[in-house]
């Protein structure tokens, strides 16, 4: 749903998340592809016949717009195809990890050791999600801030570049901060629960897997 909207507001975006070079009908869907802009082209292609067609007019037959239709109007390809594919992988992969340990819970009270150390690097997946579904929407509205109204261009203000920079920088330094403490709570609380055992009261299912470690004592 969110797709078809942007495809009726936004269909230049739609083209550069799809690397859709001409309009036309029957478009696959890329899984994977290098889009090469100065070519107008994609580069090791992978994709699945009509696939594109099939999920956003829901129909073989349907028309995708390309980008060759926005000449010096699109956003830069790369940037938003690659952003689109981080988001909805990392969003595909914390399904799949979450619902197998759910399964291993469910079934063995114990998650498998791979699976468990896959869970450490997960604790940033929906922030890798998340920054790479905002690269998608912001850098895929250029160079319009309005489509077809407002270019980012006109809407530069009176504000010098340094002032800009100043802000963004404090900004950085700030969040910086932040995911180190985050970081450090994490550790902090995996080393506790290694230590002592986690025997805290958590809901179902969770509760006899997550307290195994206790019951070995
Ligand atoms: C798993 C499949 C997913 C699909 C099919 C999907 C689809 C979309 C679509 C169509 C957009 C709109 C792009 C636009 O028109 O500007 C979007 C934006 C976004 N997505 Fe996803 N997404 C998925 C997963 C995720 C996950 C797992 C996260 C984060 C944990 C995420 C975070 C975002 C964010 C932050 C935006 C930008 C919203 C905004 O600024 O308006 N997405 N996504």
């Amino acid at each position: 749903e969110h797709g078809l909207n942007t495809l009726e507001h936004q269909p230049q975006k739609i083209a550069a998340m799809e690397a859709n070079w001409n309009t036309g009908p029957n478009v696959p869907l890329v899984l994977f592809a290098l889009p090469d802009e100065a070519a107008k082209e994609n580069k090791f292609e992978i994709a699945i016949p009509d696939g594109a067609s099939l999920v956003l007019r829901h129909s073989t037959s349907g028309v995708v717009p390309g980008l060759n239709d926005y000449p010096g109007n699109h956003p830069p390809v790369f940037p938003v195809f690659w952003g689109f594919r981080v988001m909805v992988g990392t969003g595909i992969l914390m399904l799949l990890v979450s619902w197998s340990a759910a399964f291993f819970l469910k079934r063995r009270h114990s998650l498998p050791k791979p699976l468990a150390m896959l869970m450490v690097p997960m604790a940033l997946s929906g922030w890798l999600a998340t920054l790479a579904g905002w690269y998608t929407t912001e850098i895929g509205r250029q160079p319009w801030l309005v489509t077809g109204v407002l270019k980012t261009a006109d809407a530069v203000g009176p504000v010098a570049g340094s002032h800009v920079a100043l802000t963004l920088a404090t900004y950085l330094v700030l969040y910086v901060l932040l995911l180190i403490a985050y970081l450090g709570v994490l550790v902090h609380l995996a080393l506790k629960a290694a230590k002592d055992g986690d025997s805290s009261p958590l809901p179902g299912v969770m509760n006899a897997a997550m307290s195994q470690p206790a019951a070995g004592e």
